[in-house]
């Protein structure tokens, strides 16, 4: 099994990017962090980032097409993006929505989100943890 993980704009930032909300962990840490949990989970970990949503949403096509699920940190585009949103859809595999920061704790415009609906579950607020722990239950799905 392979999961796909993917990022929104602005995440290659992190570790430097408002390191009060969403840590001093890297990128390159958090890609580490997540090929290591594949890794010790046996299944292959593609983790991928951008700032361009037309590039998001082919990915999600190519996700849809070769059956992946997917964890997605869509930033920004996650309140906003119906392109994004409708690519989503398409998921044959689940959708695991992810966020370092808890959403619901900040600003009112950040508690809308155009995914949740389209997605299996929901991580909010674990920080960069969230996303091994998601790679960890998509495994543990695909073998029971
Ligand atoms: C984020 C939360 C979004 O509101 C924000 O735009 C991001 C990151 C998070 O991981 O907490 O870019 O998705």
């Amino acid at each position: 099994m392979k999961v796909l993980v993917l990022n929104g704009p602005n995440l290659g930032r992190l570790g430097k990017r408002e390191p009060s909300v969403y840590g001093s962990t890297t990128y390159a840490d958090l890609v580490g962090m997540c090929e290591r949990a594949g890794k010790e989970l046996g299944v292959e970990v593609e983790v991928r980032q951008t700032d361009h949503e037309g590039e998001m949403v082919q990915w999600l096509h190519e996700a849809a097409d070769q059956r992946w699920p997917v964890v997605l940190n869509a930033g920004a585009w996650t309140h906003y993006s119906i392109a994004v949103r409708d690519a989503a859809a398409q998921l044959e595999a689940d959708l695991i929505e992810l966020h370092i920061s808890n959403v619901h704790k900040r600003e009112e415009f950040r508690h809308t989100s155009y995914l949740s609906d389209v997605s299996t579950a929901v991580i909010a607020g674990l920080g960069v943890e969230g996303y091994p722990l998601a790679i960890r239950w998509l495994a543990d799905k695909s073998r029971s």
